[in-house]
């Protein structure tokens, strides 16, 4: 096990010592991959979906059979940039020095790319060159056939799938749906922020990836676990914390994981963590990210920006399109809020959740909300 300095991690995944719980969303996971199940995994950005793609696959190094390949795409534009981060996701993981790697760098070797090396990382990547539409989606073909030809069972996790609807090719997902149809021994994870795009693509009956996965819905994490599992490390990094700080934490960032981490370990350094260390700590947050702020505001018009500082103040809001709300924010009618909330979802400055009876709209920045409540009230 790895030792970090401070537990609360803020950017990649380590180990299981420093996650919290999501029990049940591995043994759907687990499930799925052993019933040939895709899976399609969404929540809201920073919720926890990448670090638990990385803690199910730790889990599944613990089961020999199953092999797993991670690949983001959110920087891809395009079919020829997905199959870039494919193969260099494969090479990532299968290295010239396992079997798999092996075959597979000679597999490679028929399509002449071109391989570089990141110059930092020394992590290997693959440039192919096409003559034809046809050559990319047979090369796509192929590189899945060999994922399928190995002898383990393959779960591949495709992050930030969204993307894909940003491609020009318009065919892509009866390419990929095709593709990935024909496979025997390799599963899916497709994951996302984006619910809207990526819901669509899953639930359109006329979509070819229509009822092809089953969904997680990611939420937040519980409560309950979550107040344990910080008390744990701090009583292990021999740190104090008072109830009420505490319960200041998991209020103040709504219990969303990536605010509640950032606070955590913010305050860590700290041997005895009162109410008062946190909430200096948050207030130095808020500062040192003002300029940010500063610049969303330039980014927006004036009639989006207070519709968010209504909402900030709101902190969360059902009705959004009510008389009450219009009335007493003075924003305009109810189609122009409409008009602003749906441009603020699209820039992901306003979260749309919707719930079994109404749809729900928070600030999508924790952060972001509580230093508009501080600094217009
Ligand atoms: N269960 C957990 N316990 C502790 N920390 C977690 C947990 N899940 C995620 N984190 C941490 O929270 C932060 C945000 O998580 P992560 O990057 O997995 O979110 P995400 O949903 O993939 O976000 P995005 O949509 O922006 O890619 C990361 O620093 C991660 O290490
Ligand atoms: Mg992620």
């Amino acid at each position: 096990m790895k030792v970090l300095l401070n537990p609360f991690l803020i950017s990649n995944y380590v180990s299981k010592e420093y996650f919290c719980d999501r029990e049940d969303e591995l043994r759907k996971l687990l499930r799925n991959a052993e019933n040939n199940t895709n899976t399609t995994l969404i929540s809201p950005r920073r919720l926890g979906k990448t670090g638990l793609i990385f803690r199910f696959f730790e889990l599944l190094q613990e089961k020999k059979n199953f092999a797993s390949v991670y690949v983001d795409i959110y920087s891809s534009r395009n079919l020829a940039d997905f199959i870039s981060l494919f193969s260099d996701a494969i090479l990532q993981k299968f290295t010239e020095k396992t079997s798999i790697g092996k075959r597979f760098i000679k597999f490679l070797k028929g399509f002449r790319p071109v391989f570089t090396y990141d110059n930092i990382s020394g992590v290997p990547q693959v440039q192919f060159n096409y003559h034809s539409d046809y050559d990319k989606e047979n090369t796509l073909q192929k590189l899945m056939q060999f994922i399928d030809n190995q002898s383990v069972q393959v779960i591949i996790a495709i992050d930030e799938f969204q993307q894909i609807a940003e491609y020009p090719e318009k065919n892509i997902e009866a390419l990929l749906r095709t593709q990935i149809q024909q496979l025997k021994n390799v599963q899916f994870i497709f994951s996302g922020s984006r619910s809207h795009t990526l819901m669509e693509i899953f639930t359109n009956a006329k979509r070819p990836f229509y009822a092809s996965t089953q969904f997680l819905i990611l939420k937040s994490i519980d409560r309950e676990k979550y107040r344990a599992f910080i008390r744990s490390k701090f009583e292990i990094g021999k740190r104090s914390i008072d109830d009420d700080a505490l319960e200041f934490i998991l209020h103040y960032t709504n219990g969303y994981t990536y605010y509640t981490q950032f606070v955590c370990n913010r305050v860590y350094v700290n041997k005895k963590i009162t109410l008062d260390v946190v909430k200096h700590e948050c207030a130095a947050i808020l500062s040192e990210q003002e300029s940010i702020f500063l610049q969303y505001r330039k980014l927006l018009t004036v009639k989006q920006w207070d519709l968010l500082v209504a909402l900030a103040k709101e902190e969360k809001l059902s009705r959004l399109y009510s008389k009450k709300f219009s009335l007493q924010y003075k924003i305009g009618s109810s189609s122009t809020i409409k008009r602003l909330v749906d441009a603020l979802i699209e820039k992901e400055m306003i979260l749309e959740e919707s719930t079994d009876s109404e749809a729900v709209y928070r600030v999508y920045d924790v952060f972001l909300m509580r230093w508009l409540q501080k600094t217009y009230y």
